[in-house]
């Protein structure tokens, strides 16, 4: 069976613009009767924003993941990311049980630069935010992927710092972000749980350096970690679950 391109979704994207510039316009109208004009132009792109939000399609997202889409340069996910979201090695990342929000925000953050990586930028081009939210729902409902810290740093620096931070320098509990047992906190804070600790290091490195400027939160923190920091909460991390 073929399947055939579906026009319909960026039809309702453009038809969602249109309704974004008559509420802009109706916005003007009320700014100039209005004494302070500041509260009305937020009511109104919330007005605005509701109509568009997409509606999610998990069995388009779990196609779009397995098979790609070659008549749009979607590559599929799963040469990398593994079945489910479960990757085979510390290169590619595990999806697995991620919240759809953090996922969805990470691939649009590649597409436009924020979050600076060859491979994933070259990845996420094509892709519509209706098939970042697809894909993201339908990795948030796979199984969670386990795995296991390497190193007795994990264990007592990794952990102590997971759990308690480190106060001389400022530096927060992870745990209070990312939850003790690092499932995350829906939709903001990612799950860290099982994630590779080479991986992970390599994203707090990432913060530290500013190739990925995607959080101002996470960038301040990494910025006080050192690199032995960084490896034994990473790899303590891997453990978690
Ligand atoms: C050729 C291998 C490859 C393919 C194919 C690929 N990725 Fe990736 N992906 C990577 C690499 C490498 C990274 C790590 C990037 C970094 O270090 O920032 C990554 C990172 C990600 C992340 C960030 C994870 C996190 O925890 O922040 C998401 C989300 C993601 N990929 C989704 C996808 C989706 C969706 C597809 C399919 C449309 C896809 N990837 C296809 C290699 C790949
Ligand atoms: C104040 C809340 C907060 C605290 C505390 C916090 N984080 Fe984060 N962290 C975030 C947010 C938000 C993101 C997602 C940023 C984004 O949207 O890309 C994140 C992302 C990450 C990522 C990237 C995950 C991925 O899949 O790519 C790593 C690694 C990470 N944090 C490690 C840590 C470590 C280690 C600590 C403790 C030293 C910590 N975080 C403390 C908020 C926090």
């Amino acid at each position: 069976m073929r399947q055939t391109p579906q026009i319909s979704k960026l039809t309702s994207l453009r038809a969602g613009f249109a309704a974004l510039s008559i509420f802009a316009l109706s916005g003007l109208a009320a700014q100039a009767y209005a004494a302070d004009p500041a509260p009305m132009a937020p009511a109104a792109e919330a007005k605005a924003a509701a109509p568009t939000k997409p509606k999610v399609d998990v069995a388009a997202g779990e196609t779009l993941y397995n098979s790609g889409d070659a008549t749009r340069g979607v590559v599929a996910c799963i040469t990398c990311h593994g079945p489910k979201g479960q990757s085979a090695v510390a290169t590619w990342p595990k999806l697995s049980a991620q919240h759809a929000a953090y996922t969805a925000k990470q691939l649009k953050n590649f597409k436009e630069g924020t979050r600076a990586n060859a491979i994933m930028m070259g990845m996420s081009m094509p892709l519509t935010e209706q098939d970042m939210i697809n894909i993201g729902t339908f990795l948030s409902q796979q199984a969670p992927s386990q795995g296991v810290a390497q190193t007795k740093e994990a264990l007592d620096l990794g952990k102590s710092i997971y759990g308690g931070g480190i106060a001389s320098k400022g530096v927060p509990a992870c745990a209070g972000c990312h939850s003790p047992n690092g499932a995350g906190i829906p939709a903001q804070y990612p799950r860290q749980g099982g994630q590779w600790a080479e991986y992970s290091y390599n994203q707090l490195v990432g913060f530290r350096e500013g190739t990925r400027k995607n959080s101002t939160q996470m960038t301040t923190i990494a910025t006080k970690l050192s690199d032995q920091e960084m490896k034994a909460v990473s790899d303590y991390m891997a453990g978690l679950h």
